[in-house]
């Protein structure tokens, strides 16, 4: 167990939340299959917006592409919010990024560590993953219903099963000491308020040259699988709707989905 904050305390995680809608409503448990979903059934019963569901424990945490997401309890994030964007469809590939940086930025104003973003939506410190995002959406005929983003960050745990440990890492790795658990989803949430409040109002182009500020992905190779295809190219940048834009061997390629493994620098 954390020393710091062993069962997360949801009214010290609200000081300081005064009159912010993220987090204005909080459904914290101990164990649940998945925040996501949690947060998935409550958008449909009408959840408002910046409603936040946190576990310590997930029994079927989901990460992209059908994986699973395993974090130790009482020693990580694990959370989903609840937004109702009124954007068409296509924001859904720029949602991600927006977390992405939103989270990053908050990382590192409780670690002073240095975070970078890995399309389509995972934040590496020293080129291994410490976080991930999952974005789940619902439509309607004009555009989303809702969105849950989920959100899982490694803090304290400092092992990892086998098969990730070698990509994986947490902010307690690598600041070398506790993370308070509280004082960082408190800001997570703020820095997610404040962007989200700017892309309603301005849109999302000043979002992109942000999250390209913070990858280590431009002018690499790369390899991308996608549905049992892999196409591999060089990292030119992002299109306006937040997909990949790959040199592959002279031809110009946009990806809106895969998973990536960079090759070399
Ligand atoms: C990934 O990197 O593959 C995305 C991981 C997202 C994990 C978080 S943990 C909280 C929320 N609930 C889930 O079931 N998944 C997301």
């Amino acid at each position: 167990m954390n020393s710091i904050s062993p069962l997360l305390d949801t009214a010290a995680l609200k000081k300081n939340l005064n009159g912010r809608k993220f987090g204005s409503k909080v459904f914290a448990f101990d164990t649940i299959d998945s925040t996501n979903n949690c947060a998935r059934a409550l958008a449909g019963c009408w959840a408002e917006e910046g409603t936040l569901v946190f576990a310590e424990r997930q029994t079927a945490g989901k990460g992209r592409l059908g994986r699973s997401w395993l974090a130790n309890p009482y020693e990580n994030l694990t959370f989903s919010l609840v937004l109702r964007p009124t954007l068409p469809p296509v924001a859904l590939n720029l949602l991600p990024l927006y977390a992405a940086v939103a989270v990053a930025e908050a990382i590192e104003h409780e670690t002073g560590l240095s975070v970078e973003c890995k399309w389509p939506n995972d934040l590496l410190i020293g080129g291994k993953k410490s976080a991930g995002i999952l974005l789940e959406g619902s439509l309607k005929e004009e555009g989303l219903d809702y969105v849950v983003l989920g959100i899982g960050v490694n803090v304290n745990q400092t092992s990892f099963p086998d098969d990730i440990s070698p990509r994986a890492t947490s902010l307690k790795a690598e600041a070398g000491r506790d993370i308070d658990r509280i004082l960082l989803l408190r800001e997570i949430l703020k820095t997610l308020e404040t962007r989200y409040t700017s892309i309603m109002k301005k849109g999302f182009h000043n979002l992109i040259p942000l999250w390209l500020s913070r990858t280590t992905m431009l002018n690499k190779e790369i390899s991308v699988s996608q549905d049992g295809t892999v196409i591999s190219g060089i990292v030119k940048g992002l299109s306006p709707e937040g997909a990949l834009i790959l040199d592959a061997g002279g031809t110009e390629k946009t990806l809106f989905a895969g998973d990536v493994t960079i090759l070399a620098s």
